[in-house]
C-alpha cells in the first residue's frame, strides 16, 4: 500500500491509474478507523480498480470549543487495518500541505445546512465541502464513498457534487453498528462504561421509532416525542436535536410518507453522537385514531 504525504505524489498515482484506464474509488476520513470506515472500503474494493483513501484531521471543519486537538489518532494501526481490506494508497497530508499560508477559498452549500448538524455547528459542514472539494481535485476518483452514519454530510456532499458539477459518483454506504446497536464511531472512545450504556438509548429510541411508524403512525411530531421520551429518561444524555425531514432533499414534512430521515444527535457527558433511521412508509397503512 502506497504512503502519500504531498498532493504532487498521491496525484502522480492516481493520474497514472486513470491513464491506465482504471476507475478510481475514494474514501475520505478523519482516520481513528473501525468498521465503519473499513465497510465504505471494501465497498470501494468491490467495484472500483483502485481504491485511495484519506487522512486528514480537519482543522476547518472543527469549532472553536470542538475536540480537534483531542480527536483520536492512530496513523500505525490506520495503516495496518486499510492494508488488511486491500486499500492501494492512502494520502495523509499535513495542515500546511491541505492549507498554506495564503489559503483563502471556501466552498459553502446552502439551505441544506440550514438544518440538523448545521445548525447546531456552525461553519462545520463549510469546513467539509471545503476539504471535500479539493480532496476531489486532488484525487479525482470516478466514486467517493460516504457512510449513512453522517446522512446529512453525504446529503451535502451530493448537492454539491451536482451544483458544482462534479465528476464523481457518490455512493451511500449502511451504517455500521455494534454489537449492542450503537452506531461505530471514532468518538466512542471518548465514553465511559456508564455513559455507552447511557448512549444505547439512541439506538433504542430509533428502533422505537420505527415500530411506532410500523404500527401506523404518521404524524411526525408523534414520532418525535416518543424518540425525545427514550432519550429524556436518561439522566446522562442531553438531547441536541431529534428531527424528521423527507428525502432527498431534507425538507420539513408536516406527514409521513415515502422516505424521510428520522436523525437524532446528543450529548453524553462531553462526546456529541449522531445517529439515523431512514424510515420507508408503506402506502397502505393508515393512521388509526388511538
Ligand atoms: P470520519 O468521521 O472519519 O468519517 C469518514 C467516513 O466514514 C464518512 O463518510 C462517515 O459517514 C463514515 N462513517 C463513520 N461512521 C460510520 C459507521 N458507523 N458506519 C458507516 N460509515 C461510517 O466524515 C468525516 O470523517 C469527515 O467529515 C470527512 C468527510 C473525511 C471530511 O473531513
Amino acid at each position: 500500500m502506497l504512503i502519500c504525504h504531498t498532493i504532487k505524489e498521491i496525484k502522480s498515482f492516481t493520474r497514472q491509474a486513470a491513464s491506465q484506464g482504471k476507475t478510481i474509488g475514494f474514501i475520505p476520513t478523519m482516520g481513528y478507523f473501525h468498521a465503519g470506515h473499513l465497510s465504505l472500503m471494501s465497498e470501494a474494493k468491490k467495484i472500483c480498480n483502485v481504491v485511495v483513501s484519506s487522512i486528514f484531521v480537519n482543522p476547518i471543519q472543527f469549532g472553536p470549543q470542538e475536540d480537534f486537538t483531542c480527536y483520536p489518532r492512530d496513523i500505525e494501526r490506520d495503516k495496518r487495518l486499510a492494508e488488511e481490506v486491500g486499500v492501494d494508497a492512502i494520502f495523509i497530508p499535513s495542515a500546511e500541505e491541505m492549507y498554506p499560508p495564503r489559503f483563502s477559498t471556501f466552498v459553502e452549500t446552502k439551505k441544506i445546512t440550514d438544518c440538523l448538524c448545521g445548525k447546531s455547528r456552525p461553519g462545520h459542514f463549510q469546513g467539509v465541502t471545503t476539504v471535500v472539494t479539493k480532496l476531489f481535485n486532488i484525487i479525482q476518483p470516478d466514486m467517493a464513498f460516504f457512510g449513512q452514519k453522517d446522512f446529512q454530510q453525504a446529503a451535502i456532499i451530493r448537492r454539491m457534487v451536482e451544483d458544482l458539477n462534479l465528476e464523481v459518483k457518490i455512493i451511500l454506504v449502511p451504517t455500521v453498528r455494534d454489537k449492542d446497536g450503537l452506531a461505530l464511531s471514532s468518538r466512542n472512545v471518548y465514553l465511559t462504561p456508564t455513559q455507552r450504556q447511557a448512549a444505547l438509548s439512541i439506538p433504542k429510541s430509533l428502533a422505537l421509532a420505527a415500530q411506532i411508524v410500523e404500527n401506523g403512525e404518521r404524524d411526525p411530531a408523534k414520532v418525535k416525542m416518543a424518540v425525545s421520551g427514550v432519550l429524556a429518561a436518561e439522566p446522562l444524555v442531553e438531547i441536541d436535536y431529534v428531527e424528521i425531514y423527507s428525502l432527498p432533499h431534507l425538507e420539513e414534512i408536516s406527514f409521513l410518507q415515502g422516505e424521510v430521515l428520522l436523525a437524532v444527535a446528543a450529548k453524553v457527558g462531553k462526546t456529541r453522537l449522531i445517529d439515523n433511521l431512514v424510515l420507508k412508509i408503506p402506502d397502505n397503512k393508515v393512521n388509526h385514531p388511538k
